[in-house]
């Protein structure tokens, strides 16, 4: 079966680790299989203003994960790239799924009732509709496949609901959509390992963090008790995690780093693998820098790819409208 792939990341900052091992390494893979019949990848910009967010720089944000894409491996002759509030048919597909969505598919979800905890002011129908734009990205492409981090199967899970209420409302429209999960799905703080990385402080390493900025938030990452360096998520969650990092980016096996470690210290097993995460993304680092001494080429390509995705986009939603009895 040939697959569509599409997934999108908000603009909150500078991407880090966790957004590479957790999405964008598994695109990457997906951009280059044989039944990939067209991938898509977005900066949600329209998720983005859900939560706070600073208009004077919002622009360069989303900018900044285009230059991350790029700098990453997305290759824009085999992927469409675009922003999310340039294709306004995504917005207009979320509104005709509001009109059959239950609130309280909504007003139940994990990911709305942490969200209202970490910004209560921003308690308004947007944070709530989320998931239902979400489902709109989706399937405006009639995507089947949704490489994302495990925190968005719950989102994945309603798309599929509306989907179904959907085609049995207004006839078999939408198939079944899976999420795809990568290996590295939660890659956790390097502040507090029990919670996933994220772009505040000292919690994330972007990938746009220096030599030196790198060593520096490595080394004061939290360890757990006890000196051993062995790989148990329960018991040692900070070490687990490191060690998971290494694994991911240096290829070896976790059994074969904890024996290199056997015996030896954190702050050794630390400072090698400051260095093994600045090789990984001192390529990265160039490709930006050129990215960004090209601006023109990437905002030709950008414009490119949404007028493409514009099109593809346009199809959906005049079946839909037809369907509904609007066209
Ligand atoms: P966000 O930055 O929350 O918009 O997330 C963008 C993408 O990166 C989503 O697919 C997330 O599941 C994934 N992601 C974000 N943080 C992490 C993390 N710490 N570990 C793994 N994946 C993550
Ligand atoms: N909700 C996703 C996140 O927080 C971002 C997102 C928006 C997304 N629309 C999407 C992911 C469509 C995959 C497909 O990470």
């Amino acid at each position: 079966m040939s697959n569509r792939i599409f997934s999108g990341i908000r603009p909150s900052g500078k991407l880090h680790l966790g957004n590479y091992l957790g999405a964008i390494k598994n695109w990457i893979e997906l951009q280059d299989k044989p039944d990939t019949e067209q991938a898509i990848f977005a900066v949600v910009d329209y998720h983005g203003i859900t939560t706070p967010f600073d208009p004077k720089t919002y622009k360069q944000q989303a900018m900044d994960v285009i230059l991350d894409y790029l700098a990453a491996g997305l290759a824009p002759k085999k992927v469409l790239l675009m922003r999310q509030s340039r294709v306004s048919q995504h917005t207009e597909l979320a509104w005709i799924f509001n009109t059959i969505t239950p609130v309280s598919w909504l007003d139940r979800l994990p990911t709305y009732r942490e969200q209202l905890e970490k910004s209560p002011k921003y308690n308004h129908m947007g944070l709530l509709d989320y998931p239902v734009l979400m489902a709109a990205d989706i399937l405006i492409y009639k995507s089947n496949v949704v490489p994302v981090g495990e925190d968005q199967m719950p989102h994945i899970d309603l798309t599929n609901e509306i989907a179904k209420k959907f085609n049995s409302m207004f006839g078999q429209t939408f198939d079944p959509v899976k999420a795809h999960l990568a290996e590295g799905a939660r890659i956790m703080s390097l502040q507090e390992p029990t919670k996933k990385m994220s772009k505040t402080g000292d919690d994330g390493i972007a990938l746009s963090d220096a030599p030196d900025v790198i060593r520096e938030k490595i080394k004061k990452a939290v360890t757990d008790s006890g000196k051993e360096i062995i790989y148990d998520p329960e018991k040692k969650p900070a070490v687990s995690n490191l060690l998971t990092i290494h694994h991911l980016l240096s290829g070896k096996a976790i059994k074969s780093i904890e024996n290199e470690y056997f015996g030896k210290s954190y702050s050794e097993f630390k400072s090698d693998l400051a260095e093994v995460v600045a090789d990984f993304l001192k390529p990265f680092q160039e490709r930006r820098k050129e990215l960004e001494a090209d601006m023109t080429y990437v905002e030709d390509l950008l414009i490119e790819s949404e007028e493409k995705a514009k099109e593809m986009a346009q199809k959906t939603l005049d079946e839909v409208k037809t369907r509904m009895g609007l066209l």
